[in-house]
């Protein structure tokens, strides 16, 4: 079905924190089910995020606010059973850890027993500093994720640049030591002017990976289907397309239906033949009857 492809050595925290010692850039990456995986795998990224995202790009939520733990699970999962080599980092859901240390460390300890992930990813600074904390001290790797926080987008002022006067930026960059500080192994940084990122970078010991955060993260972060061109309407500015997937697909599945509807497909050799001589023993047990 696929080409080999020869086996990986498998990704761990430490060779992140040499790759960030070396100015080597991280590669991180979005996916949501088994086939996203094997090809995020087959290419060789460094890391694998389940991200809440899939609200919208596989579930067709208009937001990330209404997908559930149990929805999550089911996806990162599947992304497990397709993964070899990368670090997978489960995303907990809008509701599943804000309210308290133990909601958090529950719904946290499901993505690593269940569905086998790494670490987790949890949004924003605030309260959300001591959730880090407390899955830390639970022995819980933790991705933080500040900036353009989606979960709380309505109260940023909707899906937009963040840190962009100094003060804002300040904001950013003390949830981020805070985040560290709380014992995070890695920071995504999402939606700020390079120049924040550049200021952020030196202060930090562990990795950044930026999204609409400039090149001066030490990796960046996409999502499988904007980097794709799997998802129908806008993609934000800090998307790059790779490829027309849609547009690929659209144009496939039109070729097939051209193709039953004109009688092409299927031809013989799509088909399966009966073993030899049986074609005409079964007319005679027919014609019996
Ligand atoms: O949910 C997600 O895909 C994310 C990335 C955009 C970082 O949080």
């Amino acid at each position: 079905m696929s080409a080999h492809v020869a086996p990986r050595t498998r990704i761990t925290l430490a060779a992140l924190a040499a790759k960030k010692a070396a100015g080597e850039p991280i590669v991180m990456v979005t996916a949501y089910d088994h086939p996203s995986a094997q090809i995020v795998e087959a290419a060789g990224v460094d890391v694998v995020l389940v991200g809440d995202s899939a609200a919208m790009t596989v579930l067709g939520y208009d937001s990330t606010v209404p997908v559930t733990t149990d929805e999550m699970l089911m996806l990162t999962k599947a992304v497990r059973r397709g993964l070899a080599a990368p670090l997978l980092v489960g995303d907990l859901p809008f509701g599943s850890y804000e309210a308290s240390d133990e909601l958090a460390i529950a719904t946290a300890q499901r993505f690593i027993k269940e569905a086998g992930c790494d670490l987790v990813k949890i949004e924003r600074g605030g309260t959300t500093v001591d959730r880090a904390r407390a899955l830390v001290q639970a022995g819980i790797p933790v991705v933080g994720h500040v900036g353009l926080t989606p979960q709380t987008a309505t109260a940023l002022g909707g899906y937009r640049a963040q840190g962009r006067t100094a003060e804002a930026a300040l904001a950013v960059i003390d949830d981020a030591l805070a985040l560290q500080d709380a014992g995070c192994s890695m920071l995504v940084v999402e939606a700020v002017p390079s120049e924040v990122t550049a200021a952020l970078v030196p202060l930090l010991d562990i990795p950044v990976i930026g999204i609409g955060a400039g090149a001066e993260a030490d990796g960046q972060v996409l999502v499988f289907h904007d980097l794709l061109g799997l998802y129908d309407g806008g993609a934000a500015k800090f998307v790059k397309r790779y490829a027309e997937l849609r547009t690929a697909a659209i144009r496939g599945v039109e070729d097939y239906a051209v193709e039953v509807r004109g009688g092409v497909y299927p031809a013989p050799e799509h088909g399966y033949s009966m073993t030899e001589g049986e074609a005409t023993r079964l007319q005679e047990l027919l014609a019996r009857r």
